[in-house]
Order: structure tokens, then C-alpha cells, then sequence
């Protein structure tokens, strides 16, 4: 039999986190906070497409350099140096936290992760690598065992043996996670539990401790004040790595270069991927501490990926960097309050919302039933529950708004790209709230 021509909508490709209930929309093109389908509808990205297009669509600075590196050459042996990628490196440990100093370049997020806890497990000669329930760093197979979102962990571990991970509970007051009255007393707690872990999990054991500095798709929570601080003292004092994933936090999402650089803290290892391009081409990697660095630099590294440091991706992420110095990452502190204030004012008007938290331009809506204070549908526990929440957000996507879902889709995540302003901004805010209105009048 023939193949029978094919639409978007049926076309050979399989999109990724793909619900055959979804309806998704072929985008064509973009610019700057909008963009279009191929039946002309006009979207404003408030998710940046998957929390990466930090410089919004179309960035000539981006585009424009990435075309000229075209011209020069397309490849380079990730084995081999390469002027571009080193001069990227050497801009990447310039604005990362004081101590790192040293990048190896990746292709994604998860392979940045998979990295950093090769070298974390080669470095400190142990293997153990604790990270937080309902998090996420990635799809691959340690990776997706390192993530504590049971959706990703259960499709890896149902059919491979994963080793080497143990988990630790978020510093939330939700989901039976902590009770506490306060920022202070939650991070006491939090950072109990922590150490609590790593003694019954052996700190001999125990290379690495790898978090989020502001939950990513997990729902952008900051540490409560002080929690990252006895992190930090707590790894130090077992001789433990810290390692933070900033794939979504890095590169100005956040209000800083990194969000770690808001907790005055310093990891060992940074990971990161997405924005470094403002995604425009795959790129990641894990920036370093200097004794690491120098360890492999004498020892050698038998690994390595064959687009680790694509020169185009390279150059993209130097058009990105510019881009972010030259007012984007500035537009990002300026408006964040703005931000902020109106998903405050969002939450006083629909007593459905039950939190609303973040920073800089990564924020949760976070819903819950007004009289039990619990979830209306907890999609891990009730997997085929009507989830009011993923109807807010289609019928947001139906007004030509983009939000995200969040792990578990209990919260809407916003994530707009640094070129949004307070007219955007009114808009998004504008069409959540009338979301909200049609999905919870009816339910
Ligand atoms: C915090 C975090 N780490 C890692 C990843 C994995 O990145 P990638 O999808 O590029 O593999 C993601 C992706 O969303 C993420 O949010």
C-alpha cells in the first residue's frame, strides 16, 4: 500500500509529550513575544515555547550571527578546539557564580545532567546522587531517573533498572510535604530532612546532591530564605557535591545569569541548556569549579558527545549573551513586579487559586478546591480525572494565550520571553482570568 499524503496534523512526525486528546497547533513563525499558525491565528508565547526563547522570536542579533558562522564553518570535532566555542565557554564562566570557571559543552538538558553526575561520580569517586521528589531534569534514562515526577521516573524505571539515585522532599508546605508558619522554620525543616537522607543513604556513598535553585517545570518555587545556605553547609560538611540544574533558570530567566546567584550560594557544578541559545540551536553543558576542572583536564575525559559545542549553537548562544547584556535580562527586573503584582491581583479575584509563586519571569498559578484546600484533580493519584486546570489552559490557548502545565498539573506555569512587557503581561493576566472564569463557572 502506498503512503497516503499527509497534513501537519498527520504528517509523519511524533510530537513529544504527545496526548492523542490534545489539539496542537502547527506554528509557522515568530517575533519577539508572538507566534503564528499556519492558519494565521496569532499566539502570545507567555512559555517562551518550552521555557527556552528567552530573546523572544526572530532576534536579528541572534539570527544574524548564527548566518555568519554558517559562512565560515558548520562543524568542528567536539574533540577539537574551536573559536567560537571557546570564546562562548570563556563568556559563560564570566557572568556564572565567582568559583566556576571551566564549561563542557552538551547537546540538551538531560545530557547536561547525565554529565555533570559522570563527573560528580568520576571527581568525588562515589556514585550515589540525590535529588528532590517532584522534580524534573530530564527524559533519558538517568536523567529521567534523577527527575522525582513520577510521570517521567515510572515510563523510564517501568523498563530499566536505574541505580545510583536517592530522593529528598522539596522545601514545599504542600502534598503532606512540611508543615511550617514560616520561610525560616520550612527551610530548618527542609534542610533537616535533607541531612536526615544522606546519613541513612551513607555519606560515603553520596557524590552528589543536584536541585532546581527555583523549580522549573515542578512549579517555580524559590528555596524558602536560608534553605540553600544550609544545603550548601550540610554538603560541605559530608563532603558532598552541589550541583544546581539551571536549564531553566540559567540565562537571565530568573532576574539573574543564574538563579543560583539570588542565594548567594556556590555550587560545584552548574548544569544548563535552553535559554543559553534563547534556543534558536541545541546546546548545554555543565559549568564547573576550577579542582574539578583541573582533575579531568590531567586525567583525561573518555566520553563525549559528537555535537557537544556545535559552533552554529555556539554562536547563537554569543547572540544570545548579547542580546540578554544589551536590555534583555535588565527588561526582565524592570517588569518582574509588574508580573508579579498582576498574578497577586489574579489570585484576590478566584478563590480557585491557591498560590502563586516564582521570580523574575518564571511563575505558578497554583489551584486548589477553596473548601479542602487539596487539588480538584491530582493527575497522579486520579490519572483520567476531568483536570479543570488543563481546561484553563486550553481555553487560554483557545484566546491565543500560551501557558504551560506543570508537574504535577495542578498549576499553570508562566514563562514569557524577555521581550514581554506590561501591555503583555495585561494581556496574558487578562485572558487567564477569563479562563479561569469560563472553566470554574461551569464546574
Ligand atoms: C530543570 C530541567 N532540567 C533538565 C531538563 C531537560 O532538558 P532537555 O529537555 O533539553 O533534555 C529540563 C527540561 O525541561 C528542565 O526543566
Amino acid at each position: 500500500m502506498g503512503k497516503q499524503p499527509k497534513t501537519a496534523e498527520h504528517s509523519a512526525n511524533i510530537p513529544h509529550w504527545y496526548s492523542p486528546t490534545s489539539e496542537l497547533p502547527t506554528i509557522t513563525h515568530g517575533d519577539g513575544s508572538y507566534v503564528y499558525d499556519d492558519a494565521g491565528n496569532e499566539y502570545l508565547d507567555f512559555l517562551s515555547q518550552l521555557y527556552c526563547v528567552n530573546a523572544g522570536h526572530s532576534n536579528e542579533t541572534i539570527t544574524e550571527r548564527m548566518a555568519e558562522q554558517l559562512g565560515r564553518i558548520q562543524y568542528v570535532a567536539s574533540s577539537k578546539h574551536n573559536d567560537v566555542r571557546s570564546e562562548l565557554a570563556d563568556r559563560i564562566a564570566d557572568v556564572a557564580p565567582e568559583n566556576l570557571t571551566d564549561v563542557f559543552f552538551a547537546v540538551s538538558g538531560s545530557e547536561a545532567n547525565e554529565t555533570a553526575i559522570q563527573l560528580a561520580r568520576e571527581y568525588t569517586g562515589k556514585s550515589k546522587i540525590l535529588t528532590r521528589w517532584q522534580s524534573y531534569h530530564g527524559a533519558t534514562y538517568a536523567a529521567g531517573a534523577l527527575s522525582g515526577d513520577p510521570e517521567t521516573r515510572a515510563t523510564i524505571e517501568r523498563h530499566a533498572a536505574t541505580t545510583g539515585h536517592g530522593k529528598f522532599l522539596p522545601p514545599l508546605s504542600e502534598n503532606g510535604a512540611f508543615e511550617a508558619d514560616s520561610e525560616k522554620e520550612l527551610a530548618r525543616k527542609a534542610a533537616a530532612h535533607l541531612e536526615f537522607v544522606l546519613t541513612n543513604e551513607d555519606p560515603d556513598e553520596v557524590a552528589a546532591v543536584l536541585m532546581e535553585p527555583i523549580g522549573g517545570t515542578s512549579g517555580a518555587y524559590p528555596g524558602p530564605a536560608d534553605y540553600f545556605q544550609r544545603v550548601r553547609e550540610i554538603c560541605d560538611r559530608y563532603d558532598v557535591l552541589l550541583i544546581a540544574d539551571e536549564v531553566i533558570t540559567g540565562f537571565g530567566r530568573c532576574g539573574e545569569w543564574f538563579g543560583i546567584q539570588t542565594e548567594s550560594v556556590r555550587p560545584d557544578l552548574i548544569t544548563f541548556a535552553k535559554g543559553c541559545t534563547s534556543a534558536y540551536a541545541p546546546l548545554a553543558g555543565v559549568i564547573t569549579a576550577p579542582e574539578i576542572a583541573s582533575h579531568f583536564r590531567t586525567e583525561g575525559i573518555d566520553v563525549g558527545q559528537t555535537f557537544g559545542g556545535h559552533p552554529i549553537a555556539c554562536a547563537a548562544g554569543l547572540g544570545a549573551m548579547d542580546a540578554y547584556e544589551d536590555g534583555l535580562i535588565e527588561n526582565v527586573r524592570q517588569h518582574a513586579s509588574y508580573l508579579e503584582d498582576a498574578l497577586y491581583g489574579l489570585a484576590d479575584r478566584h478563590d480557585v487559586i491557591a498560590e502563586v509563586r516564582g521570580r523574575g519571569y518564571h511563575w505558578a498559578v497554583v489551584f486548589a478546591d477553596p473548601e479542602t484546600g487539596d487539588p480538584f484533580v491530582h493527575p497522579w493519584i486520579d490519572k483520567h480525572g476531568d483536570n479543570p486546570v488543563s481546561a484553563v489552559r486550553d481555553e487560554a490557548n483557545d484566546r491565543g494565550v500560551l501557558f504551560g502545565s506543570g508537574r504535577p498539573d495542578t498549576q499553570i506555569i508562566l514563562s514569557p520571553p524577555f521581550t514581554a512587557e506590561p501591555k503583555e503581561i495585561d494581556i496574558a493576566v487578562d485572558v487567564l482570568d477569563s479562563a479561569v472564569d469560563a472553566v470554574f463557572d461551569e464546574y
